[in-house]
């Protein structure tokens, strides 16, 4: 386990990222995170009474900020964990409110610590849940690493007040916003409606769901493998995002009881009404629907089939480690001649780790970008 010495305005924290590797080359913080929190000391050299930090990846700036309270908002409950282990680490246990991203904050705060997301359309729901609580005494910083913030940051901050770039460090930028107390607050972007009618599929996305208001190209080819996909009673849709895999699954396996599981809030809230609007009420098992970081805390019974279109990075940092984290719980959640169904863009060389894990590895089909796999629980791993 990789434990650090995060040195920051306020001191020093000990973080370690999840999921949680030996000698893990990465840090649970960044440059942008050291910069968000000297702009705050030098903002306001007494802590403020109420700080909502948001976006926070691995609990880097909640653990570190002092304040008479602390809330975190973000749409990982990858986030909330290590938030979570960090603050024991620093003997802070539960010091922390947490805010999903399903919800919004009802208590006005006294400064605000914005890691930018990823998600455009996060950033302006945020927004938008966000102006009514600000007032223009409201310190708000927003910042990130310079090669992940949008463009048009000015445009898409503007609604909340005037913007001044601060100087950078490290490749990092923070934005203070002068809250306008003549703003309108700005309306949250719709949800975005996808129709896939091969499928016969009408889905609904919230503002961070994976491949929004589009089918993503990986899960189509996926889906067209369906017809092949082994009998199962427990079907797991591991990273389901909006859940298309799982839908289709269980409409074409009606008794199957089919389990949705994904990081985000907003996809589990989003799969469910998916599965709600798409399947409606049927006699079959019930469907789950649970937020977790993969499969960390399933102890349920064994799947025979888990169906999983990985992701490719966490946050911005893109790499495998989270797909191998899956396939491992996969893998030890599968009963005995179960397998594991993936499709990936075919140079990420899943059928290596598939292999090493599973001793075995079919390929049940594959165009010039992606590859379905299937990989079969057997009594005897061989390694190698
Ligand atoms: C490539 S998308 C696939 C979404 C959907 N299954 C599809 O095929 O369109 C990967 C999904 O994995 C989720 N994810 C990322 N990290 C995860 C983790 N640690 N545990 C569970 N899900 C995770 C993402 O939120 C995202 O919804």
């Amino acid at each position: 386990m990789t434990v650090r010495c995060f040195e920051h305005a306020f001191g020093q924290s000990w973080l370690a990222r999840r999921p949680l590797y030996a000698n893990d080359p990465l840090q649970a913080w960044d440059a942008a995170d050291e910069l968000l929190l000297q702009t705050l000391q030098q903002t306001s050299p007494q802590p403020p009474a109420r700080v909502l930090v948001i976006n926070d990846a691995f609990g880097a700036l909640a653990v570190a900020v002092p304040a008479g309270q602390r809330f975190s908002w973000s749409d990982s409950i990858t986030a909330q964990l290590a938030l979570r282990d960090n603050l024991a680490r620093n003997d802070q246990a539960a010091a922390v409110t947490w805010i999903p991203a399903t919800e919004a904050p009802t208590v006005p705060p006294a400064a605000v610590l914005w890691r930018i997301p990823k998600s455009i359309a996060l950033l302006q729901q945020q927004l938008a849940r966000l102006s009514p609580l600000l007032t223009p005494g409201t310190i708000v910083l927003a910042g990130g690493m310079d090669k992940h913030l949008p463009a048009r940051l000015h445009e898409l901050l503007a609604p909340l007040g005037s913007l001044e770039r601060l100087p950078g460090r490290k490749k990092a930028h923070v934005y203070r916003v002068q809250v306008d107390p003549a703003r309108a607050h700005p309306a949250e972007p719709v949800t975005a409606p996808l129709r896939v009618p091969e499928y016969d599929l009408a889905l609904q996305g919230d503002a961070n769901i994976f491949s929004r208001g589009q089918l993503d190209i990986g899960a189509r080819f996926f889906l067209g493998q369906f017809p092949g996909l082994p009998p199962a009673s427990r079907i797991a849709d591991l990273g389901c995002g909006n859940g298309v895999l799982g839908i289709v699954a269980q409409r074409q396996q009606p008794a199957a009881a089919v389990a949705f599981f994904d990081d985000s809030f907003q996809a589990v809230a989003c799969a469910e009404q998916n599965y709600d609007s798409n399947i409606g009420p049927r006699s079959g098992p019930a469907p789950a629907f649970v937020v977790d970081d993969g499969l960390s805390h399933y102890e349920g019974a064994p799947f025979d089939l888990v169906l999983c279109n990985p992701p490719f990075h966490q946050g911005h940092q893109v790499g495998d480690q989270i797909a191998r984290q899956l396939f491992r719980q996969a893998r030890a959640t599968l009963a005995i001649g179960g397998e594991l169904w993936v499709v990936g863009n075919r140079h990420l060389g899943y059928h290596i780790a598939l292999r090493r894990l599973f001793g075995n590895c079919r390929t049940v089909a594959g165009n010039p970008k992606f590859v379905v796999l299937a990989a079969r629980r057997e009594a005897r791993v061989r390694r190698g």
